[in-house]
């Protein structure tokens, strides 16, 4: 797609047919069939200082939590049970969920549950411990790229985070076979629609697996507590453009989305998303992973609720299948 007629799609110029398009290309490639993941949050404590995000290391009113194993185990059970067969492991970068630690946790839910697929996700990692955690089991990697422009990186990011190395680590990722996840927000202070345009051209270059777009929304114990969120119908071409661009790709309708607007996430899933990603979280811990204010865990996001979600989604004329749900090449 050229340039300009992205530029023009970002500003809103046509989004009847640019949500049409998207819809149609997921229809082409993945059917009505929308994939669950079981998001199963870790752990939020976190070395790095993004200024948006809840869980930074210099944010003193977070409360700490870390699952065991066994509690996260207990977790894909309950998953497995539910119909999930994909569980992904989120966290901050937490130095508690070391190489070995993670490779023994992978080594049980493959073990117990040979059927699914495990997606990490658990940031910026030496390359020698993306491999390990590959070897052990490990299907996709979750590492969103935040944003594609060096400048707006580091007005996102203190000194102490590395563009390139962000950069580097979602090749390393491709190179060892993981499926690979990336992504960016939308409306992150400062950010312009060329700053999109860049970042559909990073996603060119790396041609990742998954996309996760989902708009910025405060969070009232960051440096950018005060910045409003990203708005909803940006967020939207940004989830169609993805589709349309990359055909194959699996691409979640954020819980973020979910939260921004009550129609957020089904407004997603009709203009390309494919995948939601229920919470598999014990309730303590959920409230605790706090991103962004407001976070979404109590209602259809949350697997309490699984077939309200299925409910709702056969609603829009799409339904939840039972799938690890790789990608289609
Ligand atoms: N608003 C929206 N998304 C956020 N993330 C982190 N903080 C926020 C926020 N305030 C996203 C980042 C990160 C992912 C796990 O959550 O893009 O990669």
């Amino acid at each position: 797609m050229e340039q300009q007629t992205l530029l023009a799609y970002l500003r809103g110029e046509d989004d009847s047919a640019l949500f049409a398009k998207a819809d149609e290309i997921r229809r082409s490639v993945y059917g009505t069939d929308v994939y669950i993941r079981g998001l199963i949050e870790i752990s939020n404590f976190c070395a790095r200082n993004c200024y948006y995000c809840g869980i930074r290391a210099g944010n003193p009113n977070t409360s700490r939590y870390r699952l065991t194993n066994d509690e996260i185990l207990a977790c894909a059970h309950h998953g497995y049970s539910l119909g999930f067969r994909t569980f992904v492991l989120q966290g901050g970068e937490d130095p508690y969920f070391s190489e070995k630690t993670v490779c023994e946790l992978i080594d049980r839910i493959k073990t117990h549950h040979p059927d699914c697929a495990v997606t990490l996700s658990l940031g910026e990692q030496p390359k020698e411990t993306y491999r390990a955690w590959f070897s052990a089991g490990a299907d996709r990697y979750l590492l969103r790229h935040e944003t594609a422009t060096k400048s707006h990186y580091q007005s996102l990011h203190p000194q102490t985070s590395s563009f390139e190395n962000r950069r580097e680590c979602l090749f390393a990722l491709k190179e060892l076979g993981y499926q690979v996840g990336s992504g960016f927000m939308v409306g992150s202070p400062n950010q312009t629609l060329e700053h999109l345009a860049e970042d559909f051209a990073f996603l060119a270059e790396l041609q990742p697996d998954m996309i996760g777009i989902g708009p910025f929304i405060p969070h009232c114990d960051t440096p950018f507590g005060a910045h409003p969120s990203g708005d909803l119908s940006l967020t939207l071409r940004t989830v169609a453009l993805a589709r349309i661009l990359f055909p194959h790709a699996l691409i979640p309708a954020t819980t973020a989305l979910g939260t921004l607007h009550p129609q957020g996430r089904e407004r997603g899933l009709k203009c390309g998303a494919n995948v939601v990603m229920p919470n598999l979280s014990p309730e303590a811990a959920r409230a605790r992973y706090s991103l962004y204010n407001n976070k979404l865990h109590t209602g259809t996001e949350s697997v309490e609720q699984l077939q309200k979600l299925k409910d709702e989604i056969s609603a829009i004329g799409y339904q939840v299948v039972v799938d690890r749900g790789d990608v289609k090449k």
